[in-house]
C-alpha cells in the first residue's frame, strides 16, 4: 500500500464521460494485462494485436516493460519492491489510458501475483483482461532473444526471473497463450476473438 502523502487535493471529474469516448471509439476502454517470463512472447503477442486491432480500426496502445524502464521507470531495478512500484506504476497508467477509452495493453513480467491483483483492483469489473503468456522457462532460455538468460546462468545479473528471482503463475487468467505450441497468429487472433466476443471491440461502418 503507497500511502497517500499530497493533502488539499479535490478530485475533479470532466464533461466528457468514459463512456462517451467508448461510444465515439466504438470499443470499450480495457486492459490487456499480458504476463510471463522474459523472452515468452509478451511483447511479440502484444504488438501483433496492436496492429491487428489498427488495422480493423480501433485504438490501441502497448505499455512495455523495457521501454518503459527507459523513462517513466528508470529510476528502478528488479528488487522485489522495485517490481512491485513499477507495476503499481503502470497499473495507474493502464488504468489512465483504458479511461480514455483505449485498448491498453501492458506487457511486464510482472511476475507476482499480489502485484497483479493490485492492477486488477484499479479497474472496474470486466475492464482488467489478464492474458497468461505460458512458455516453459526452458523454452525461453532456448530462444534467450536478448542474452539475458546466458548472463543470468553466468551470474552476470541477479534476481533474474525463472532463473534466481520467483514467477508467480495467475491462477485464474482470462486467457492463457501458449507461445511453445502456437504460432504468432494463432496467439493473437484468439486475444482478438475473445475481445470481439466480449463485446469490446464492435464493428465499424
Ligand atoms: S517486472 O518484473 O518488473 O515486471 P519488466 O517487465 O518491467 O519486469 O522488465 C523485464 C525486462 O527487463 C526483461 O524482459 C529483461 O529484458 C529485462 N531485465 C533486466 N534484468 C532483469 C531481471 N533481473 N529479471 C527480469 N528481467 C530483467
Amino acid at each position: 500500500m503507497v500511502l497517500q502523502k499530497a493533502t488539499n487535493i479535490v478530485w475533479h471529474d470532466g464533461n466528457v464521460s468514459k463512456a462517451d469516448r467508448e461510444n465515439v471509439l466504438r470499443q470499450q476502454g480495457v486492459v490487456l494485462w499480458f504476463t510471463g517470463l522474459s523472452g515468452s512472447g509478451k511483447s511479440t503477442v502484444a504488438r501483433e494485436v496492436e496492429k491487428r486491432l489498427f488495422e480493423a480500426g480501433h485504438l490501441s496502445y502497448v505499455l512495455d516493460g523495457d521501454n518503459i524502464r527507459f523513462g517513466l521507470n528508470k529510476n528502478l531495478g528488479f528488487s522485489p519492491g522495485d517490481r512491485t512500484e513499477n507495476i503499481r506504476r503502470i497499473g495507474e497508467v493502464a488504468k489512465l489510458f483504458a479511461d480514455a477509452g483505449l485498448i491498453t495493453l501492458t506487457a511486464f513480467i510482472s511476475p507476482y501475483r499480489a502485484d497483479r491483483d493490485m492492477a486488477r483492483a484499479l479497474l472496474g469489473a470486466g475492464e482488467f483482461i489478464e492474458i497468461y503468456v505460458q512458455c516453459p522457462v526452458e523454452e525461453c532460455e532456448k530462444r534467450d532473444v536478448k542474452g539475458l538468460y546466458k548472463k543470468a546462468r553466468a551470474g552476470e545479473i541477479k534476481e533474474f526471473t525463472g532463473i534466481s528471482a520467483p514467477y508467480e503463475e495467475p491462477l485464474s487468467p482470462e486467457l492463457v497463450l501458449d507461445t511453445a505450441r502456437e504460432t504468432l497468429q494463432e496467439a493473437s487472433e484468439r486475444v482478438v476473438k475473445h475481445l470481439a466476443d466480449r463485446g469490446i471491440i464492435r464493428q465499424k461502418g
